[in-house]
């Protein structure tokens, strides 16, 4: 151990640095430190200091933590983000392998930690860097009412990041900027319609382009006539007037069909 004298109080070298003793109580105390991590060093695949490591979707990978110039048995522990993982015993001591089976979207940006389980400063980080295609496929039908506005929306997840394009009946689509609007964020792409027309009837496709390949998704938009509005409040207006002019012809004529009704009774 390699000891610091400072102003007021002795500091242990690096991997003690909880560790601190005032010189007053030094002389009768004997320094309750543990054994020193000082010096001590962990590599998981060989790597010495926190890493990424980049790979594809895959059945599995193995991460082999190592602990480095140990004069005693050390205890590992693994963390995946900031949860424990549980080791068997007898994978925990000097060595410890962990394996990811299998590799999956989900994975990707997590970190993995080896620490020393009596220093926990002491530790190396991976994090995954797990490359995939967009994924995106299928196709959909959409029936819209002319003048309504629709969203057409594909999820597609990919890394590295992807790029969407939109065709209409296999052509690239030709943006009106008036009703044509896009929305794009890591994971979504959307086409927003607004006050459909007949002419924008037809088959949309979604292209989700990365480094690594494609997906599509097809939205057949079936623009359908503008239904008639039932005008419930013309016929009401036209069936007052109705009712009350046939009232003021049977006011007006009353006398003779009075006149007439009195005839057939008689
Ligand atoms: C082991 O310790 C020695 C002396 O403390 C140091 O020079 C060496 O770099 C250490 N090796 C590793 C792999 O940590
Ligand atoms: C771990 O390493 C220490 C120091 O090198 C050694 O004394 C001990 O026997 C090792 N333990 C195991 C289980 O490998
Ligand atoms: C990835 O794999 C884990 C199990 O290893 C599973 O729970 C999870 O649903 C999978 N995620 C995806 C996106 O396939
Ligand atoms: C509207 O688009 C659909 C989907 O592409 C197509 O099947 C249908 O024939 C089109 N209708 C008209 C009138 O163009």
């Amino acid at each position: 151990t390699v000891w610091k004298l400072t102003s007021d109080l002795r500091v242990a070298e690096k991997g003690m640095g909880k560790c601190q003793c005032f010189p007053a109580l030094l002389q009768m105390l004997k320094c309750p430190c543990p054994p020193s991590s000082a010096g001590l060093e962990l590599s998981v695949n060989n790597h010495a200091a926190d890493f990424t490591l980049s790979t594809g979707l895959s059945p599995a990978i193995s991460l082999s933590c190592l602990v480095h110039n140990s004069s005693q048995a050390e205890e590992l522990l693994w963390y995946r983000g900031t949860g424990q993982v549980d080791l068997k015993d007898g994978n925990k001591v000097n060595i410890s392998n962990i394996c990811i089976s299998p590799v999956n979207e989900s994975d990707n940006g997590v970190t993995f930690t080896c620490r020393l389980a009596r220093d926990k400063a002491v530790q190396v980080s991976v994090t995954l860097d797990v490359q995939f295609p967009p994924q995106l496929s299928g196709e959909e039908t959409l029936h819209v009412e002319e003048e309504k506005d629709v969203t057409l929306t594909c999820n597609s997840k990919a890394n590295p990041q992807a790029q969407s394009i939109w065709l209409k009946d296999n052509q690239i689509l030709t943006l009106q900027q008036s009703r044509h609007k896009l929305y794009q964020t890591s994971e979504v792409f959307q086409l927003s319609i607004t006050k459909v027309e007949k002419s924008d009837n037809g088959t949309y496709t979604c292209v989700v382009e990365s480094g690594l390949g494609n997906g599509t998704r097809d939205f057949h938009l079936f623009v359908e006539d503008k239904k008639p509005v039932f005008p419930t409040e013309a016929i009401i207006a036209a069936a007052v007037v109705v009712t009350i002019t046939i009232l003021f012809g049977i006011v007006a004529q009353k006398d003779k069909i009075f006149k007439v009704w009195k005839a057939l009774v008689s």
